[in-house]
């Protein structure tokens, strides 16, 4: 069991599948010369089924793919058809714009739920944050998803000054799409320029809301990420990630994996253990995952304050999102 010294027991996997991506998110991606993995530091396909399996071996039953962007790997599908034969709930993050080419595969992989980014609804902002044309291409996946009756859950990063233009265009989504839209507050990674003041807190993004919707509260379930509400009638929900402003460090059961086979114990630790290099050299990884465990911080990485406005990015330590995976 994957047991860390805070008692919390790890079951679930992220594992970033490349940190490639075919859109340019300033928050994600800040530089757009950024410095991408040379195919060769890449876990391979066989390299991450291997690794997958020592960490099912460990208690990991739930894997969520995510990127950079998952789908540009030529040998996605592979990946995807190969993890799904272990004894695991498989999950994906994609940004949507390659999921017409994969639907099929999808499904035979028997996923359920996919988890889209996608931050505005309106195609010329969408290419602003994006640097790319791709909202139509996306949109029209989602519709795909939809139809093919994949459970849709939109990721949407939050910052202040600008989603309240779109907050309530997203919930008027879920009025008549079983669709899931999550707003997530706005968090630190490097080169991101991160300022507490562009956060945008989600009790205020409720309060914006229940200026038009009525809400109702939704039951989480157990190591939900999420706050779930539902505006009355309507088909899908909304949810609320709050890193920022309500930390849920207490019962965290993610690690996540690197697309150059880093274990990372928490999304904003700095401390990382190579896996692929010693797998590479046969030796036996299980004893580096057991140490990363063992070493993870109570709270946020041990790097963030505990009230989001005293913390200063300068003195965070950590990879750009795009780097760290989703
Ligand atoms: N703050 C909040 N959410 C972010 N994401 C990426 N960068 C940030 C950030 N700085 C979100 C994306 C993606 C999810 C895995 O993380 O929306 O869907
Ligand atoms: Fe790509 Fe997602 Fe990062 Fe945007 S947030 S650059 S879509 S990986």
């Amino acid at each position: 069991m994957l047991q860390d010294s805070f008692g919390r027991v790890h079951n679930y996997l992220r594992i970033s599948l490349t940190d490639h991506c075919n859109l340019r998110c300033h928050y994600c991606m800040p530089d757009e010369h950024y410095p991408f993995l040379p195919q060769k530091s890449l876990m391979s396909a066989d390299e991450i089924l291997l690794l997958a399996k020592t960490f099912v071996g460990l208690g990991i039953n739930k894997i969520r793919l995510t990127g950079g962007e998952p789908l540009v790997r030529k040998d996605f599908d592979e990946i995807l058809f190969r993890l799904s034969q272990l004894d695991v709930e498989l999950l994906l993050t994609t940004n949507g714009v390659l999921i017409d080419k994969h639907i099929d595969q999808l499904k035979k992989a028997g996923l359920h739920t996919i988890n889209i980014s996608l931050d505005s609804l309106q195609e010329k902002t969408f290419e602003r944050i994006t640097q790319r044309n791709e909202f139509q291409k996306t949109w029209s996946n989602i519709m795909l998803l939809l139809k093919n009756n994949f459970r849709v859950k939109l990721n949407i990063v939050a910052i202040h000054g600008h989603i309240e233009e779109e907050l309530i265009d997203f919930i008027n989504l879920t009025k008549n799409l079983p669709i899931h839209v999550r707003f997530i507050e706005f968090m630190p990674f490097d080169g991101n320029e991160w300022k507490s003041e562009k956060v945008i807190t989600s009790q205020e993004m409720l309060a914006l809301a229940a200026k038009d919707f009525d809400l109702v509260k939704l039951v989480d379930e157990p190591h939900a990420t999420t706050k779930k509400y539902k505006a009355i009638g309507h088909d899908g929900t909304i949810a609320f990630i709050t890193t920022m402003s309500n930390q849920f460090c207490g019962d965290c059961n993610r690690i996540r994996l690197t697309a150059e086979g880093k274990i990372k114990n928490c999304l904003f630790g700095k401390e990382e253990i190579d896996l692929l290099t010693p797998l590479r050299k046969g030796e036996d990884i299980t004893q580096f995952i057991l140490q990363s465990v063992q070493n993870k911080h109570s709270v946020m990485g041990g790097q963030l304050e505990k009230d989001y406005k005293q913390t200063d990015a300068k003195n965070i330590i950590n990879r750009s999102m795009i780097g760290i995976g989703g």
